[in-house]
């Protein structure tokens, strides 16, 4: 089965919708709460970005519109919130985000990141007291226009068990990583952008709508039986990606981010609604430090045209760099329309009217 390269459906009827009117309707609904208007912006870009750039069920895109206007309305996050500089070095941040929304402490954390590395060639950024930060390659890309390599981590609630355990205790924990190929906005960056499981929640309640079955490697039962049906596995935990280094990698990320700023880890973010208790970890390399710039590019040309040149093994068509399905699906959907999820239409459309911003569709 292949998902990642299909974003069709089988009963899902989709409905296109220009991308700069989804991004203007995304940033009203946003503006309408007490975000500041450049917050809501940014956070709407990045929704907007998501939906373009990934699959309608992994769900970083515009359906959180609504759960991020609650969220600011129920004071669940706090739209005043300092950008609070706990402790600093040339090289080094610690930040609390004192709850603040996500999405815009991670691009505040990130461009403080780039600053350092401008002075010291690495700049690393720790956040603590944090809440959802959405697509982690939005945050790691803020590093591309300045030369620098951005990477990008999050710990997330307690989705995934130890490996050979059946109770959630770490999470989802998505790592990105952004490798510019070139100068200027034409030239596609490589970016890894991950979650530490196989698949998703989200991801399996779009295939159980679409009356699909999903991989045995995708999620367990809440009694730790394997199976490839979502809806049993709905109440169960997620099965990491690479069997127990994934799990490794997802128990390092809590300690890089959770453990390591001072913030929550392992089964606590996320436990409570009011405060979700994230932490996340930006890292930013400037590459000039470390020669000349066109060198690096030409030495990235020369390892992407090796990786290129592989071989294909039966059944597959092409080889393809970390974040080139995403960039072609972003071209694509940029001039044909965002095939939106029909339940998130509808739902934008009342969120339009409950909040009195004019419906654009
Ligand atoms: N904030 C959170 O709590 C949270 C939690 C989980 C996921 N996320 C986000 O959800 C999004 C989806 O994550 P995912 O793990 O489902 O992504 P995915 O599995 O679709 O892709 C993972 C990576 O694999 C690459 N890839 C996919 N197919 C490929 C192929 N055939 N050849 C080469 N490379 C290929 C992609 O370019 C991407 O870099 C990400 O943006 C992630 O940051 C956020």
């Amino acid at each position: 089965m292949e998902y990642s390269a299909d974003y069709k459906t089988v009963q899902i009827p989709l409905q296109y919708v220009p991308a700069a009117q989804l991004r203007n309707l995304t940033s009203a609904l946003l503006r309408s709460t007490d975000l500041a208007p450049e917050d809501a912006d940014i956070i709407a870009d990045a929704l907007v970005t998501s939906e373009l750039r990934n699959l309608q069920g992994q769900g970083q895109g515009v359906r959180r519109v609504r759960a991020y206007v609650d969220r600011v309305r129920a004071c669940h996050v706090d739209p005043h919130a300092p950008f609070d500089l706990v402790k600093e070095s040339p090289a080094l941040a610690l930040i609390d985000a004192h709850n603040a929304a996500g999405t815009v402490v991670a691009v505040k954390a990130m461009r403080l990141a780039v600053q350092k590395a401008k002075v010291c060639g690495v700049g690393i950024v720790v956040v603590r007291h944090s809440t959802h930060f959405g697509s982690a390659s939005y945050s790691a890309s803020q590093a591309l226009p300045e030369g620098c390599i951005g990477v990008s981590m999050t710990n997330a609630g307690p989705e995934m068990a130890p490996w050979g355990g059946i109770d959630g205790v770490v999470g989802t924990n998505p790592w990105a990583v952004a490798v510019p190929t070139g100068d200027g906005p034409d030239a596609m960056p490589i970016i890894l952008d991950m979650a530490l499981t196989t698949s998703g929640k989200g991801m399996m309640r779009w295939l159980l709508r679409d009356g699909r079955k999903m991989p045995t490697n995708w999620a367990i039962t809440a009694d730790g039986r394997t199976t490839d049906d979502p809806a049993e596995a709905m109440d169960g935990t997620l099965l990491p990606m690479g069997e127990y280094k994934g799990y490794g990698l997802s128990l390092i990320t809590d300690v890089l981010t959770g453990v390591l700023s001072g913030g929550a880890f392992g089964t606590v973010p996320y436990s409570n609604q009011a405060r979700q208790e994230v932490a996340h970890q930006f890292i930013a390399y400037d590459i000039d430090w470390f020669g000349p710039r066109a060198e690096f590019y030409a030495h990235l040309a020369e390892f992407i045209g090796m990786v290129k040149a592989s071989r294909l093994r039966p059944g597959f068509k092409e080889i393809l760099l970390p974040g080139e399905l995403e960039w072609r699906r972003q071209q694509e959907k940029s001039a044909g329309g965002i095939p939106l999820d029909p339940e998130v239409f509808e739902d934008l459309r009342s969120l339009a009217q409950e909040c009195g911003v004019p419906w654009p569709f």
